[in-house]
Order: C-alpha cells, then sequence, then structure tokens
C-alpha cells in the first residue's frame, strides 16, 4: 500500500530517507527550511557525496514520486506520516546534544494537523526526548487524540546509506505504550517490502528505542578504542595488533568488524553520540556507568596526537621547514564529510606546529578547504606528496590503499610513510626502501 509521507530536514538522514521511501513505491515531499538546498534537489543533485543515492534520488522524481517544499501547510495537508529527520549536533562547550531542531520541527508540524496521522521521529536523541515531544504534540494538534508521535531510530552509514536504509539489519520502532494507537501499523505499511525481507522489526517502548540507538554507536565507538587501546600496548611490546584483531576477530562472540586500530573515530555521529549519553546518563544519575564512554572519547583524542609525535619524529623532532603530505581528509572512504575529521585535525595541528602540509582528498577538498583555509590543497595525490618529508595516509580510501610505492618514490624529498589506518603493506613498502610507521605494528 502506498502512503503519503513527508520527511522533514533534507540533510543526510532526511534525503537518503526521503528518496528510499519514494523507491519503496510511497509518495514523498521532502520539507527544509533551507530553499537552495532544496532547489538543488530537487533538480536531482545532492549536496554531499553518497554513493548511489543521486540515482535513487533522479529516478523517483522523475516518477513524480518525489518533491520537496519549504512549506510546512502543504506538507501538514499532504502526508498521513511525518518522518523527523533533522540533525542533533553536540552543543557548543558542552556535551548534550542541541535538540533545537527537533523540536522546531514539532512546533511548527504539531498546529496544523488537522486529522489523524503519526509523526515518526528518526533523529538521534537522549531517551525521554520522544515522551517529551509526544506530550507537545497531544497539546498543539487541532486533530486531538489523533496525532501519535513513534520513534524509529536510524542506523544508517555514511557511504553505505541506501543500502542500510532499504536492507536495514533491523526496524526499530518505539511506542507510547501508555496511548495504544496505530504506530505499528502504520509502520508495517511504510517499511512491508522490507518485512516481506524478514528483515527483524523490535516494537519496544519509547525509551528503549532511544537507548537503542545511542547504546549501538556507543558500543561501535567502544570497540574502536578497545583495538585502539590495545595498539597502545602492541606498540609497547613490539606485537601487531591488526594481526592480533584478526586472531580475536575469528572468534564468533567477538568478531572482526569495527577492530580496526588507526586515528580513531571521527564524522558527525560516533563523537557527538557518545558525549549526548555521557550528558545524559549525568543527568539520569547513572553518570558512574559512562566513566567508560569518557575514556573511551580519550583514547580516541590520544590516537591524534600520537599520529602528530610519530610525524615529527619522522621529521628529525622538529616540524619547522617540514613538508608532510596528507592523503585523506574525509573521516572515512566514500564520503566527503570532514565533520570531527580525525584527519584533517590531525594535519591541522602538523600545520600549526610549523609544517608545510598539503592534502588530497578524492571527494572532500572542497568541505575541507571551508573548514581549514589555511592547509595547502593538491589536485591529486603526487602533487600532494611533492617534496614531502613524510607522507601520512589519514583515510583508506581505495586509490590510497592501492597505491605503489614506486608511485610516489619520485615525488617525495624523504621516502618516509605513515600509515594512519594500517592499510598498506609494510613488507612492500619497506622492500621499496621506505621507511614505514603504522599504529599498533612493529
Ligand atoms: C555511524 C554508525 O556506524 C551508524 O550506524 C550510525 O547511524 C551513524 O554513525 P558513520 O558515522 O557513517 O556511521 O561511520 P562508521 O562507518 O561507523 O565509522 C565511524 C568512524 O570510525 C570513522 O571515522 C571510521 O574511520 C572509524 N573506524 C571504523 C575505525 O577507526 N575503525 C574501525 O574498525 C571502524
Amino acid at each position: 500500500m502506498s502512503c503519503r509521507i513527508a520527511v522533514f530536514g533534507t540533510g543526510y538522514l532526511g534525503a537518503t530517507h526521503a528518496a528510499c521511501m519514494a523507491e519503496l513505491g510511497h509518495d514523498v515531499l521532502g520539507v527544509d527550511i533551507d530553499e537552495g538546498k532544496l532547489a538543488k534537489l530537487a533538480m536531482g543533485e545532492l549536496p554531499f557525496y553518497e554513493p548511489g543515492l543521486p540515482d535513487v534520488l533522479r529516478a523517483n522524481i522523475d516518477a513524480g514520486r518525489l518533491r520537496f517544499t519549504t512549506s510546512y501547510q502543504e506538507a501538514a495537508e499532504f502526508a498521513d506520516v511525518h518522518f523527523i529527520a533533522v540533525g542533533t549536533p553536540q552543543k557548543q562547550g558542552e556535551l548534550a546534544a542541541d535538540l533545537r531542531h527537533v523540536e522546531a520541527v514539532v512546533e511548527s508540524l504539531a498546529p496544523l494537523l488537522t486529522r489523524p496521522a503519526v509523526i515518526f521521529g528518526k533523529s538521534t536523541v537522549p531517551a525521554g526526548t520522544a515522551a517529551r515531544l509526544g506530550a507537545r504534540v497531544r497539546t498543539l494538534a487541532p486533530a486531538t487524540g489523533q496525532v501519535e508521535l513513534a520513534w524509529n531510530p536510524e542506523f544508517l552509514r555514511e557511504g553505505f546509506a541506501v543500502k542500510d536504509t532499504l536492507h536495514p539489519d533491523r526496524i526499530v520502532l518505539g511506542v507510547d505504550r501508555d496511548r495504544p494507537g496505530n504506530a505499528e501499523a502504520v509502520a508495517r505499511d511504510v517499511y512491508a517490502p522490507l518485512l516481506e525481507e524478514q528483515i527483524p522489526f523490535l516494537v519496544t517502548d519509547l525509551a528503549t528505542s532511544e537507548l537503542v540507538k545511542t547504546s549501538a554507536n556507543a558500543f561501535l565507538a567502544t570497540k574502536i578504542s578497545f583495538i585502539n587501546a590495545i595498539a597502545e600496548v602492541c606498540e609497547a611490546t613490539g606485537a601487531d595488533v591488526s594481526v592480533l584483531a584478526d586472531a580475536i576477530g575469528h572468534d564468533a562472540r567477538i568478531g572482526r568488524r569495527f577492530l580496526n586500530a588507526g586515528i580513531g573515530f571521527g564524522g558527525g555521529c560516533l563523537p557527538k553520540d557518545i558525549r549526548a549519553f555521557i550528558a545524559m546518563a549525568g543527568e539520569l544519575g547513572a553518570g558512574q556507568a559512562f566513566a567508560l564512554l569518557r575514556e573511551v572519547d580519550s583514547i580516541n583524542m590520544r590516537r591524534r596526537n600520537k599520529m602528530v609525535e610519530l610525524a615529527r619524529e619522522a621529521v628529525g623532532g622538529s616540524f619547522i621547514g617540514a613538508r608532510v603530505g596528507v592523503l585523506g581528509a574525509a573521516f572515512k572512504p566514500d564520503s566527503d564529510d570532514v565533520r570531527d575529521s580525525p584527519a584533517l585535525n590531525i594535519a591541522g595541528q602538523i600545520q600549526l606546529q610549523g609544517a608545510a602540509v598539503t592534502v588530497y582528498d578524492p571527494e572532500a577538498m572542497q568541505n575541507a578547504r571551508q573548514l581549514f583555509p589555511t592547509l595547502q590543497y593538491a589536485p591529486d595525490m603526487t602533487a600532494a606528496c611533492a617534496g614531502a618529508d613524510v607522507v601520512m595516509i589519514l583515510t583508506e580510501w581505495t586509490q590510497f590503499t592501492a597505491v605503489e610505492p614506486t608511485d610516489l618514490a619520485g615525488a617525495v624529498r624523504r621516502r618516509v610513510v605513515i600509515d594512519g589506518r594500517n592499510c598498506l603493506d609494510p613488507v612492500k613498502w619497506r622492500g621499496a626502501g621506505w621507511s614505514y610507521r603504522g599504529i599498533g605494528r612493529p
């Protein structure tokens, strides 16, 4: 059954969700306050890099199933199902999440809802938010008692956004247990093709659904920081963290994924979500439990400093007069996102300490330039490494992992490579006359 859906927010999450809901056959209206962004989207252009998404976007615009508007009135009249997909960034100068965009959607939309509707929140929020917003909706909506708010957290990864939305590992739906309504039935209609694929569908109370998302991200962050802590021990003992990760990863209880040691996690989600989790746990009086996440955060941030130290050692103890070639600016490959990117953070620190740093990234150059205009940028890999005293691989794009030592040998001043993602073969690089340093590897 085709549903009439509005998706509020057309950023990473919202644009993907809107396009993918249309791909499932629904009639979808994407809503945003940014007219410029909507104009681009309506022409089938994405303001960010996400493999596969432009095709889904264009196909569904052409099929007439996907439109965009700035009008909440139009959205309220058109749709029976409303998804909130706006951002919840970290508050300036605090650990907590900034909920103002989510609140603004509810405050603007609810007073316009004159007939039965379901609002599904998708944004990552602290536990208790959905219950509070639900009460607000009941106060504001003219269709008294007929507008329901449920929470349907999103787990998509950048770089795999389409696949993660159309074929997720699970669908989680938090409903208000005190006010049984239609949310579950409506979600079953919206996600019918996914449920036919036997994708697990878990219906919970509101707080559990909010916490599922936060806990999933906290666990992933913990897994990465765990292996990075082990990498520190490997460095002290001469052991090899990559081999160690393979070995422990064979244990099905542990699993190999998210055990890649390196310069750590960044991006628009993991760092701010674990901090919001710490803030929320503190407010709820469960703060002690989250000394763990503070440590996860500091292990992660320590990796960046460690990389700067390694580079300083590699150039003989001082960055003054040194040239550093940095390959990678995005927080991970297949993304142009530089939010809290460890790669750019490291490049910036090294430059501030006196080196001339030149950066190349296949997709994130424009965003990197905006965030760090004082770094130098080169049009390709070889140009970034020209005259370098040390080359640093900070994002494991395939084109970097596939590079041959001979490809760069002619460009650099000294054959020194630091592999911040443990993605190169040390034997090959050393064999070609390079000095190689990885993370937690001898
Ligand atoms: C993450 C979650 O995976 C996703 O479920 C959630 O919805 C949003 O946050 P994303 O931010 O796209 O997704 O990136 P992810 O693939 O999780 O990587 C996060 C960071 O961890 C990257 O900087 C990556 O380089 C780093 N990472 C990942 C490691 O350092 N080691 C690993 O083994 C895996």
